[in-house]
């Protein structure tokens, strides 16, 4: 990036901030009216609460104020890295965000997308953009060269369900019938599971609460207070049985 460039990013990231909300909803109703098929990796519960949304975009101005220190930011990087991994994200996805969140730009700015304005973000974010596609794929090949290990999602079939005081403990066993890394407590794995009456999938991270160590994954599934129709939690407690199936990705820690 020239210096004009990053001036020119640096300098618009306070507006950006003051409407962050409607930097937010344009770009999600954007991205997913145009893309509908990333509501299956999207947390729809996420997208109504507003929480996801606002992380991405701060990220992204996070990023833009420390342009000349990516640095500063590397825990952001493992951890934003780490959550997208869990998610099976892809780098061609990237384009697709990165379209989106320059529309977006260019609208709550109130600038041209033919800009230099718009130049400089688009520079900005593909600059973002590879840290975090780099830093992916060092992890889906660390994932996939484990023992047992996998990149990606990979079927497991539901072979138990039992109360505990906790919630409702499944365990999961993967149907292909091979290994799967050991794991610890603290690590998570993400579950993808069929949304009743949608076309859609939704994923949540469970986190182990002990030790992995067999040939099956064990999670505790409670309830969430706010029941609406996208919750993996309830999805799974009120509609998923013993020997259905669910997709899984690998354990993962960040
Ligand atoms: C430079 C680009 C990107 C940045 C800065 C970014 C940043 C973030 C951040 C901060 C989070 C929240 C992490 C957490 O839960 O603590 C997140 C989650 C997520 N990101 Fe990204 N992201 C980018 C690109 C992408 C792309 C290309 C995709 C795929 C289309 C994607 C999909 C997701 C999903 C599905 C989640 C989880 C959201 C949920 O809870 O439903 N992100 N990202």
């Amino acid at each position: 990036m020239t210096p004009q460039h990053i001036e020119l990013v640096k300098s618009t990231v306070p507006v950006l901030r003051e409407n962050g909300v409607a930097l937010t909803q344009y770009f999600y109703n954007r991205m997913l009216t145009n893309n509908p098929d990333l509501k299956n990796i999207f947390n729809m519960d996420h997208q109504s609460s507003g929480r996801q949304p606002r992380a991405l975009a701060a990220a992204v101005l996070a990023y833009a104020e420390n342009i000349e220190n990516p640095s500063v930011l590397a825990k952001a990087v493992e951890h934003i890295a780490t959550k997208h991994v869990s998610l099976d994200i892809q780098a061609d996805q990237y384009s697709i965000v990165g379209e989106n969140l320059l529309h977006s730009i260019s609208e709550v700015l109130n600038v041209p997308f033919e800009s230099d304005l718009i130049a400089a973000w688009k520079e900005a974010y593909l600059q973002l953009a590879d840290i975090l596609i780099n830093a992916e794929k060092a992890k889906y090949d660390g994932l996939a060269t484990q023992n047992g290990g996998w990149a990606g999602w990979r079927t497991f079939e539901i072979s138990a369900i039992e109360e505990t005081a906790e919630g409702k403990k499944f365990t999961l066993k993967p149907q292909d019938g091979n290994t799967i890394p050991a794991s610890e407590p603290k690590y998570y794995i993400s579950v993808k599971v069929q949304v009743p009456n949608h076309d859609i999938q939704q994923p949540q991270q469970f986190t182990f609460a002990e030790a992995q160590q067999g040939n099956d994954y064990q999670i505790v599934v409670k309830p969430e207070q706010q029941k609406t129709e996208f919750s993996v939690a309830n999805i799974l407690l009120d509609h998923y049985n013993v020997g259905d199936t669910v997709q899984v990705t690998a354990p993962l820690i960040g």
